[in-house]
């Protein structure tokens, strides 16, 4: 069953012109809320049977991507009174002021302009930004083509094999992700590793193998301060010094950072040390020069096809009035999923084996950017903000959660991601037939689309497991009306990748601007960074520390020590 949230806001009567920092008590708000109410026993099926012509309608167009919101649990009045609360909420303004490089991360006193990484001519970015950005597109893509054609040499006169990435968050998850997507597009004699976790093993894993003479680090970190990548990067110099002396430093590192004058220090050379600016977010940075070991393995050409997908994204985003919008349509979806119907999370499924690191990547840049209590002026908010993002690939998924999607008491929209074609470069790399691959294409998409519809209709009134209908079982009957929306595109392309990105990056900022919230900003990771200084000395200690946390904290630190054999 749903179980409608009650939000602060409807203890109290909504006020008229409501201010505009507390969304939830606009009138707006209340009329939505009675809304929900009215449509509380409404089926999906009911909603079909009513209205032949509603797939079509409540179906769009973004770049190549069609995007079919027909199963969520919304009707025209719904879309209309979604579209006035934003309207309320001032989301155009919002997007207006973050394309034009207006400081909207107001707590840091920053813009937000991961637009201007991938501008065109008629970007409202501001001029210098996406100039800047430019010349460091031409520097990094400069240094990939070094790479790849074997001009840039190791220590011993060898070319690169292998680029490490050593980043973490925005700087790991948006190249990884998108170096496994386009896996069709990449080098045929560089491949790239990644290393993130604090752990040890991450890195090892990640040089298993590897000859240092044949590899380039690449430290991605916006700040150069993360204590993770400057770990890893630290054990990585020390790999390379072993093999090959202090020398080599240089010809084996490179940086993408917003200090240059840190990676240069560490012995990068300055012609390696790739630009990031505090006006990108690192959550938002897949299209910037965090993305250099990516574009070494696919090249500067199709990360420009990449980028393009961007643009069309941004531009669609900067032209659409709010009624026909995608990005902001699929927002305001997800603030009505989560504060009118009270779902908690939401589920990412891409049909794609090449895509399954996406549900990971949306993990950081939706609930990083929306996981927040306070509004902008520092108010506490009145209600729910950024939902739990979960996923995985399908059709894998359907044998591991797709049980509780159904027949579990709660309930998680659903985004289904599909292609037409399958990799083109399958058959030619695998060996295998081509209409082999085309079998299980069809067997795959079959499934993404029979997942969709199975959870919003269910296995009808008389419905038993097989649908057969005639009694029902009520073990295997699925009562359905569960919201999902399926995003179609034709193949998994550079640009296709670039416009699903973008479209997740809006749709995640649409929600932070109805919710009056700062989706750009992440201070709530600082605590925890703070705590771990002070305990990784304790537990390290050659002498017995003194010990002032929390008795279970403490006891922790006595145990690990002593399983460690150091004196507690
Ligand atoms: O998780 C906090 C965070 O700052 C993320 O926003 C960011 O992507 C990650 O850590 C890495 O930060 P940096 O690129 O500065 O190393």
């Amino acid at each position: 069953m749903d179980n409608p949230i009650v939000d602060h806001a409807t203890a109290n009567p909504p006020t008229a012109g409501a201010p505009l920092s507390d969304i939830w008590a606009s009138a707006e708000w209340e009329t939505l809320r009675r809304h929900r109410d009215e449509m509380a026993s409404v089926h999906l099926r009911d909603l079909f049977a009513a209205d032949p012509g509603r797939a079509d309608r409540f179906t769009g167009t973004v770049g190549d991507l069609v995007v079919d919101w027909s199963r969520q649990r919304v009707t025209d009045r719904t879309m209309d009174l979604l579209v006035a609360l934003a309207g309320r909420a001032g989301v155009a303004e919002r997007i207006k002021a973050m394309l034009s490089g207006e400081p909207v991360n107001a707590t840091e006193g920053r813009a937000v302009l991961h637009t201007a990484l991938r501008a065109g001519p008629d970007s409202a970015a501001p001029a210098g930004s996406a100039a800047e950005a430019r010349r460091e597109l031409e520097r990094t893509a400069a240094l990939a083509d070094e790479i790849r054609l074997g001009r840039r040499l190791g220590a011993t006169g060898r070319p690169m094999t292998t680029v490490v990435n050593l980043g973490i968050g925005g700087s790991d998850l948006g190249p990884k992700m998108a170096y496994e997507a386009l896996a069709a597009y990449r080098h045929d004699h560089i491949r790239c590793r990644f290393a993130s976790n604090a752990d040890g093993a991450d890195l090892a894993t990640a040089l298993s193998g590897l000859n240092p003479a044949e590899t380039l680090f690449v430290v991605s970190s916006k700040s150069f301060t993360t204590v993770e990548t400057l770990t890893n990067a630290a054990t990585a110099r020390a790999w390379v010094t072993a093999a090959l002396g202090e020398a080599a430093v240089a010809d084996h590192f490179a940086a993408a950072t917003a200090d240059p004058e840190a990676a240069v220090a560490f012995g990068i050379d300055p012609a390696a040390v790739l630009r990031l600016w505090d006006w990108v977010g690192g959550r938002f940075s897949l299209s910037s020069a965090a993305s250099a070991a990516l574009m070494i393995a696919i090249g500067p050409e199709r990360f420009s096809e990449m980028l393009a997908g961007f643009r069309a994204v941004d531009e669609h985003l900067a032209d659409q009035p709010l009624a026909d919008n995608v990005p902001v349509r699929l927002g305001l979806l997800a603030v009505w999923n989560r504060n009118f119907w009270g779902f908690g999370t939401r589920a990412v499924l891409p049909y794609s084996r090449h895509l399954r690191g996406l549900p990971a990547y949306l993990q950081q840049l939706d609930m990083e950017s929306n996981g927040k209590q306070v509004r902008l002026d520092g108010s506490p908010v009145s209600g729910q903000t950024g939902p739990v993002v979960w996923g995985g690939a399908g059709t894998d998924g359907q044998h591991s959660f797709h049980q509780w999607l159904h027949q579990g008491t709660d309930i998680a929209p659903a985004d289904f991601i599909v292609f037409a074609e399958p990799d083109s470069d399958l058959a030619a790399n695998s060996g295998l037939d081509r209409s082999d691959l085309d079998r299980h294409h069809d067997l795959l998409v079959a499934n993404c689309l029979a997942q969709a519809k199975a959870l919003a209709f269910g296995s009808g009134d008389n419905g038993t497991a097989d649908g057969s209908g005639g009694g029902s079982d009520p073990h295997g009957h699925c009562e359905g009306n569960r919201p999902s929306t399926v995003i179609m595109a034709p193949r998994l392309t550079p640009s296709v990748l670039g416009q699903i990105t973008a479209l997740y990056e809006h749709q995640a900022a649409v929600q932070g601007a109805v919710w009056g919230i700062n989706s750009f900003d992440q201070p709530g990771v600082e605590l925890g960074k703070r705590l771990a200084g002070p305990i990784a000395d304790e537990l390290a200690s050659p002498d017995p520390p003194e010990l002032t946390h929390d008795p279970a904290t403490n006891a922790l630190i006595r145990h690990y020590r002593g399983l460690r054999s150091r004196p507690c």
